[in-house]
């Protein structure tokens, strides 16, 4: 539990919420009525998605905005906007990635780099912006989505994508001990597979929740404000652990 124990966060930016696990959390915020603040390229999808929360759930406000996080004067600009809007933002949920990597060497560095660029570089981006609100507050909670496959090195067309994540924990770790003495909490978020657009693609994948069930269990692990947190908590949490001490063959097999 984080030093906002206690603390109800009203206002929730969440990056990545055209899709997948970003309108899940979406749906679950807004389902314990918090007021959203909504990110992604595809605008028409934010306009369906405020739509529907505002027609379930009238007393929220919701506001959206166009925003590419590969574009880091966007993201500095959409943060302030959103905060001015909403009257503060209490929780940062950084959550827009991809996964279009493929094996390092065989052609396809354009796909490696925008992995990299938008998981990490643009996850840098928006802790900056996230920060630059809370610091002079002295509150506030920064959330991390990272992955379970950060564990460890990843085969095939996981190795930058896994790379990229493990260094968003990295990068919220960093962010954690630098803020030990603030009273701004930042958790990282290491999901498991949760069906979304990122792997609609794959037909087996193993231990697979569907999209509500995992965003479900998304916001109530952010809800507590965790350092740390494997979601689903079961089977991940000892998953992680054993991607962590088994050889890396084994680990690779697992992929
Ligand atoms: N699903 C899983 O099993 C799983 C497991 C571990 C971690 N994750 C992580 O969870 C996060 C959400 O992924 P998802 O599973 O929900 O996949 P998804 O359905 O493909 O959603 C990805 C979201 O990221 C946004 N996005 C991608 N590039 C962007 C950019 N340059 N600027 C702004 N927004 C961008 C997309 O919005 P637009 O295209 O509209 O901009 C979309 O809303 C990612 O960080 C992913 O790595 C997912």
């Amino acid at each position: 539990m984080g030093k906002g124990k206690g603390t109800t966060r009203r206002n929730i930016l969440i990056t990545g919420a055209s899709s997948g696990l970003g309108r899940g959390m979406a749906r679950e915020f807004a389902s314990r009525g918090r007021n959203l603040a909504l990110a992604a390229r595809r605008t028409e999808r934010l306009e369906e998605l405020r739509d529907e929360l505002l027609a379930a759930h009238p007393q929220i406000t919701v506001a959206i905005r166009s925003l590419d996080v590969d574009v880091h004067d966007d993201v500095f600009r959409v943060f302030r906007e959103f905060d001015d809007e909403l009257g503060g933002l209490d929780r940062v949920v950084v959550n827009a990635g991809l996964g279009k990597g493929q094996p390092l060497g065989t052609g396809y560095f354009h796909a490696n780099v925008a992995t990299a660029r938008t998981n990490f570089l643009g996850a840098l981006a928006q802790s900056e912006a996230a920060l630059e609100l809370f610091r002079p507050r002295n509150a506030g909670h920064l959330v991390l989505i990272s992955s379970v496959s950060a564990m460890r090195g990843m085969p095939r067309n996981l190795t930058t994508y896994a790379a990229s994540k493990a260094a968003v924990g990295a990068l919220g770790e960093g962010m954690r001990a630098d803020l030990a003495q603030t009273g701004i909490d930042v958790s990282t978020i290491f999901p498991g597979f949760i069906r979304s657009e990122i792997n609609e693609k794959v037909k087996k994948v193993p231990f697979i929740v569907d999209t509500e069930t995992g965003c479900r269990a998304l916001a109530a692990a952010i809800e507590k404000e965790p350092n740390k947190a494997y979601v689903p908590a079961w089977p991940w949490t000892p998953v992680a652990y054993a991607m962590k001490v088994l050889p890396l063959s084994v680990v690779a097999k697992m992929a």
